[in-house]
């Protein structure tokens, strides 16, 4: 009796399990999945406002994840290129900068992408695949980066 119900609640646990995991899909399985060019950041009309709490939050996911150890606190480049000058290495659309920190720039060239030149190479920018996991996570941290590029190009202060 204690075994069965044991396996009933092992059982459970499973199912419950893999309901879970199926709901959400990690950013890397949306970056794989979906088609080159149709990711669209669900932030993009709070992005188009430069709205400064969802920059806020962006920022400080992009400092959780490390990126500044190359790219720098503000996104203005370390040892690795800046982020917010307006010029792009494969481009500056949503769905590019989704599928280049997922894949990083040696599987997103695989893709078709190609770098423009505009920059040395320091290094190729690695895949943040297991590291970002919610894809929610790296539309804001892409709403920052468009946001403090808007910042900087119009030289609009960031906030405090
Ligand atoms: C180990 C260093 C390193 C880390 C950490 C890193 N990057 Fe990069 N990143 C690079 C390099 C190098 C490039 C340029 C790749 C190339 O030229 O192909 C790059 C390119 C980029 C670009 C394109 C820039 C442009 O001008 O088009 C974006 C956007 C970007 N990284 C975002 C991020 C984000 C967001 C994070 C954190 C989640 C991050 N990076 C973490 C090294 C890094």
């Amino acid at each position: 009796m204690v075994e069965r119900r044991l396996a009933i609640v092992l059982w459970l646990a499973v199912v419950l399990g893999l309901t879970a995991g199926a709901s959400a899909e990690t950013a890397f399985e949306t970056a794989q999945k979906s088609k080159v060019g149709s990711l669209v950041n669900p932030y993009a009309a709070q992005e188009a406002a430069h709205d400064p709490e969802l920059a806020a939050e962006g920022h400080k996911l992009y400092s959780s994840f490390g990126c500044p150890g190359c790219h720098g606190g503000g996104g203005g480049g370390g040892m690795c290129p800046p982020l917010t000058t307006g010029v792009w290495i494969y481009g500056d659309s949503d769905d590019t900068l989704f599928r280049l920190v997922m894949l990083g720039s040696i599987d997103l060239q695989k893709l078709g992408f190609s770098r423009r030149g505009f920059r040395n190479i320091a290094a190729p920018m690695p895949s943040y695949r297991s590291i970002i996991t919610k894809p929610d996570d790296l539309w804001k941290i892409i709403a920052w980066i468009k946001i403090q590029t808007y910042r900087n190009t119009q030289n609009v202060p960031s906030e405090p």
